[in-house]
């Protein structure tokens, strides 16, 4: 029996905040979820932080109570972050092999994948993550492992992600605070889609969109590579505000009335059915009507969906993914959300549930938990890489998340 190995991951969200505790078994893909812990979200907007001390506490509160319920004390997490403030852009990295016999080795690859950072990015902004996408090596396009192959030049088509450094060196700074260290920061939206996505639908063409509070996030795969990245600033805040202004209802109200009797499909709800807001706080007296709540999250729902549809034509895939859209975050489980995106995505549409993890805890077999558990399966392929945790502590390499790291190629089918 091999020792046991234990990670931590830690999904800043606008809404939630949550901890996930795994330990690794012999094989790399064996995830076993130990310990989970939710704490609201507060001093975040649009994943930016705008109150230090209410965020760290919130953070806090998430660590303590995975903790306790795994009963292992955690010294390090893998960090997902979002927001608006991350982007994506297209580079391609170009070296000459000018090693022994021209074979290509590991090394050559770290260095090409370094070459394709020098693209301008904005201004203040740090590279979260650069994924290979293909390589080229002389005249052979779309090769996807290069190495030990011959050539003189190798060329990767990339594709990476920033963030705002100012916007990330706070976020670090509560997690310091709150007590862990930062193995590595992963984006939310490239998380969330390493939960619910199967190797074969990345094959096919498949795009996830994990709607969230403060926003949507969207990855889009073919042919087993990233074609495109991106986060929408829409979500399911935005819905909990349209439903506060168009039926004068206080914000907490909204968001109550949204999720016991909210939906996507305004035909599915009889005209006759009303909601007593009187009963649910003092703050509001009227009763509103439910098709009018339900046409409310329609439009903004639609709204989502048109704006990856959007994002989708960009890259020339509008309608054109053979294994369609795949919804996650808890924003996803509005009831009539699947015959909605379908309509407007012209897709197949699911909604994803997190695969490849297994554990004691209930409930986790849940949309809301792509993002973490996502964090958790990249988290388990950066210490497979790294291979002996003891060994990579001592090297120590625990902030090496800036760099491209050859763990990356797991991205890779
Ligand atoms: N059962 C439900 N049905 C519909 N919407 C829901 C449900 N539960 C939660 N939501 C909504 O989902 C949103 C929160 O989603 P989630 O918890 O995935 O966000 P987050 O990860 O904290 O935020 P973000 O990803 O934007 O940083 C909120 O707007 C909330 O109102
Ligand atoms: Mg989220």
């Amino acid at each position: 029996m091999g020792k046991r190995h234990i990670i931590a991951a830690l999904d800043i969200g606008n809404h939630k905040i949550r901890t996930m505790v795994a330990s690794l078994g012999e094989k790399e893909d064996n995830v076993n979820i130990l310990g989970v812990g939710i704490a609201p979200s507060e001093g975040l907007r649009k994943g930016a932080v705008i109150g230090v001390n209410e965020l760290i506490g919130c953070i806090s509160m998430s660590l303590e109570d995975a903790e306790r319920m795994a009963g292992e004390a955690i010294s390090y997490v893998f960090l997902g972050i979002g927001g608006p403030h991350i982007t994506s852009h297209d580079s391609k990295g170009v070296i000459a092999i000018a090693h022994h016999e021209n074979e290509i080795t590991e090394e050559a690859i770290d260095r090409v994948l370094e070459a394709a950072k020098n693209v301008p990015i904005p201004n203040n902004s740090r590279i979260l993550r650069v994924i290979p996408k293909n390589f080229n090596v002389d005249e052979q396009k779309g090769i996807k492992y290069p190495v030990s192959m011959m050539g003189v030049r190798l060329e990767v088509d990339a594709h990476i992600i920033t963030g705002q450094l100012p916007i990330i060196k706070n976020i670090e700074k509560c997690v310091f605070q709150a007590g862990v260290d930062i193995q590595d920061i992963i984006p939310a939206n490239i998380a969330a889609s390493s939960a619910v996505l199967s190797k074969r639908q990345k094959e096919l063409g498949v795009v996830s969109i994990d709607i969230g509070a403060g926003g949507t996030s969207m990855v889009a795969y073919e042919d087993g590579t990233t074609l495109h990245s991106c986060i929408l600033p829409v979500g399911g805040e935005n819905v909990t505000n349209d439903i506060a202004i168009g039926l004068r209802a206080s914000i907490d109200t909204a968001e109550k009335i949204k999720i016991e009797f909210g939906s996507c499909n305004p035909a599915d709800v009889s005209q006759r059915e009303t909601i007593d807001l009187s009963r649910l706080s003092p703050l509001d007296t009227q009763t509103v009507s439910k098709q009018q709540l339900a046409e409310i999250i329609q439009a903004r729902y639609h709204e989502i969906f048109c704006l990856a549809k959007d994002e989708l034509r960009k890259i020339g895939r509008d309608g054109m993914l053979p294994a369609g859209a795949i919804l996650s975050g808890a924003a996803a489980k509005m009831p009539g959300i699947l015959e909605l995106a379908r309509e407007t995505l012209n897709l197949p549409v699911q909604i994803g549930y997190p695969q490849q993890v297994e554990g004691v805890v209930d409930g986790i077999d849940d949309p809301q938990f792509a993002t973490v558990i996502g964090l958790l399966i990249l988290g388990s392929q950066y210490e497979a890489h790294f291979n002996n945790f003891n060994q990579f502590k001592a090297l120590n390499l625990g902030k090496m998340w800036t760099s491209t790291k050859n763990w990356l190629r797991h991205l890779l089918p």
